[in-house]
C-alpha cells in the first residue's frame, strides 16, 4: 500500500510540484492525498488542483491561537487518513502538541546544510559567511526549528559571482531531488531514529 501523504504549503510550491511529480509514478511508495495551505490563493494550491489533489485552505489568521490552528490542521489530516506529513515551504511555526503527534512521520525541507544556517535568508547568510559549499537538508521535524534527524542532504558550490538569487536557484534544483528521495526512504519504512541520527537501511 502506498503511504498517504499530506503536504503543508504557504507559497509557490515548487517542492510540492517535485513531490507531485514523483508520486505520479504508480511505483512510488507514497501518494499525496491532501494539500493544506494557510494562505489563500497561493500558486501551490493551483499545482495541487491541476494534479487532481484535494486542497484545503485554513487561514491561520482566523484562529485565536497557534494551538487552535494546528488542531484544525490535525483534524483535516486525520480525516484524510494521512500517514506522513511533508512541510513544503510552510511558513508557520508548529505547536509542540502537533509536532509530538506527528513525530517521526513529519518531514521538512530546509535550504541550507543543517545545522548551519537555520532560519530565514539562508542563501544571503551563506554568501556573507563565505562558505564554499551550501545546499539543502530534508529532516524529521522536532520541537526545535530546523532541527531533527537528517534524512537527506545535497551540496552545491558557492561561486564568487553568486547573488542570493543565483545561489538559491542552484540549491532549489537539488531540493527538488532531495525531497522526493527523503519521502521515498520514509515511506519505504527504511528510517530508524537513534537519538539525533536517522539511520537509513540499505543505503
Ligand atoms: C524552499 O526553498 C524550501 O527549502 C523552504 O522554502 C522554500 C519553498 O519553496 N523551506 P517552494 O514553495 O517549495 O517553491
Amino acid at each position: 500500500m502506498r503511504k498517504r501523504v499530506g503536504v503543508l504549503v504557504s507559497g509557490r510550491g515548487s517542492n510540492l510540484q517535485a513531490l507531485l511529480d514523483a508520486c505520479a509514478d504508480p511505483a512510488f511508495p507514497a501518494e499525496i492525498v491532501l494539500v493544506i495551505s494557510n494562505i489563500p490563493g497561493v500558486f501551490a494550491l493551483e499545482r495541487a488542483e491541476k494534479a487532481g489533489i484535494a486542497t484545503r485552505v485554513i487561514p491561520h489568521k482566523g484562529f485565536a491561537s497557534r494551538e487552535a490552528f494546528d488542531a484544525e490542521m490535525d483534524r483535516e489530516l486525520r480525516a484524510a487518513g494521512i500517514e506522513i506529513v511533508c512541510l513544503a515551504g510552510f511558513m508557520r511555526l508548529l505547536s509542540a502538541d502537533f509536532v509530538t503527534s506527528w513525530r517521526d512521520r513529519m518531514i521538512n525541507i530546509h535550504p541550507a546544510l543543517l545545522p548551519s544556517f537555520k532560519g530565514l535568508h539562508t542563501h544571503r547568510r551563506a554568501i556573507e559567511a563565505g562558505v564554499k559549499l551550501h545546499g539543502c537538508t530534508v529532516h524529521l521535524v522536532t520541537a526545535d526549528l530546523d532541527d531533527g534527524p537528517i534524512l537527506v542532504q545535497d551540496a552545491v558550490p558557492v561561486l564568487a559571482a553568486d547573488t542570493e538569487d543565483t545561489l538559491a536557484a542552484r540549491v532549489l534544483e537539488r531540493e527538488h531531488k532531495a525531497y522526493p528521495l527523503a519521502l521515498r526512504l520514509l515511506a519505504e519504512g527504511r528510517v530508524t531514529v537513534e537519538g539525533n541520527r536517522a539511520l537509513i537501511r540499505d543505503e
